[in-house]
């Protein structure tokens, strides 16, 4: 009976940037790596709400797995269908461009009854840790020996409850052996390249070198860059997607010196009630972080305390600038993805 499987303390789920056991679930602070590695507890939406609004818990696929774990544990501490509905539309509303998240939360809106809802959370998490391996193999075939590979942001293990999309990829090409080595931009404002990427390869003993962001279009000019590998917090219907502000950049960038430009994601993170970027909402954070450096050393400003300042935290790249996208399905090229076959995203519930 499934309320005896699931009682509480029942789950036991491993990640990278999040854990459930019987202590609970634990995030990963990503605001203060790699500095250093503290684990919180996170004992109610509230506080799970507040870690990703700070970006602690980041990444759209992970802003997805940790909002319904919150949820599950909600379930498993006697909390209400009821209560629970309403703090999932809470937790929904905290970051508004990865649709990831609201894939998610509809999944458990749907529960019956609250050992459903853990047993949702759980298959969740389970689900996109397999996404991620489905799109490390078909986005590592695509990687010829001794490229060098240009990634952006985060989008690995920190970022999902597996091997990550982009760098899921990068990593298993590493794994095959074959040779390549990775340019990471550091990301500005909030540095997701420098601090996260950069570490986690350093982890996997993935030869890398760390660039500005303003660095790629001499390196791409210079020959130095075979490929691009990027995740989405969004993929309209026409294959627009947004991701990480600068993203748009580089793939102009790719486009101007044909080199080939992949996105890697699950299907969680494809919205065909979206018809194209212009339909995507866009988060604008705040000031400070561009008026400076905010980290695990605190607040650093280096410009006047009251500078005028525009922050969106992502940007809507057009489809046709895409080569392909890998998704847990398969690899598509097509721009347009009301071409691609019934059923390609959809493979699984
Ligand atoms: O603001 P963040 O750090 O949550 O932004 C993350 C990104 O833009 C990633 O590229 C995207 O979520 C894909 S991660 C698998």
């Amino acid at each position: 009976m499934l309320i005896s499987i699931f009682m509480i303390g029942s789950m036991v789920l491993n990640g990278l940037s999040i854990r459930y056991d019987k202590e609970g679930l634990q995030v990963l602070n990503q605001q203060v790596l790699p500095q250093k590695e503290e684990w919180i507890a996170v004992h109610s939406p509230e506080e799970m709400v507040k870690m990703i609004l700070e970006l602690k818990v980041r990444g759209a696929p992970l802003i997805g797995v940790s909002a319904v774990l919150t949820l599950a544990q909600m379930a498993e501490h006697g909390h209400s269908l009821a209560e629970i509905h309403s703090a999932a539309q809470m937790l929904q509303q905290s970051r508004p461009t990865a649709v990831n998240l609201a894939h998610c939360i509809q999944r458990i809106l749907e529960a019956k009854d609250e050992s459903s809802v853990i047993r949702i959370a759980e298959q969740i998490f389970l689900e996109d840790a397999a996404l991620c391996n489905s799109m490390a193999r078909l986005g590592a075939d695509l990687i010829q020996q001794e490229e060098n590979i240009l990634t952006y942001c985060n989008t690995g293990g920190l970022a999902t409850a597996g091997v990550g999309t982009a760098l899921g990829a990068i990593k298993e090409a590493h794994l095959q052996g074959k040779n390549i080595h990775v340019y990471v931009c550091e990301t500005r404002p909030l540095l997701q390249g420098g601090r996260l990427t950069a570490w986690e390869l350093q982890q996997a003993n993935i030869p890398y070198t760390l660039i500005c962001d303003n660095m790629a279009a001499s390196l791409m000019d210079k020959g130095k860059i075979q490929r691009v590998f990027v995740g989405a917090d969004r993929i309209a219907a026409n294959g627009d997607f947004a991701n990480k502000i600068g993203t748009y950049s580089i793939a102009v960038l790719a486009k101007y010196h044909n080199v080939p430009f992949h996105v890697v994601a699950p299907y969680t993170t494809i919205d065909m009630q979206c018809l194209n970027g212009d339909e995507i909402a866009i988060e604008e954070r705040e000031a400070d972080e561009v008026r400076g450096a905010l980290g695990s050393f605190g607040k650093v400003l280096w410009s006047p305390d009251n500078a005028p300042v525009y922050n969106p935290s992502f940007d809507v790249t057009p489809g046709s600038l895409v080569t392909s996208f890998v998704f847990d399905t398969g690899v598509i090229s097509s721009m347009n993805l009301y071409a691609a076959p019934k059923g390609f995203y959809l493979t699984i519930p």
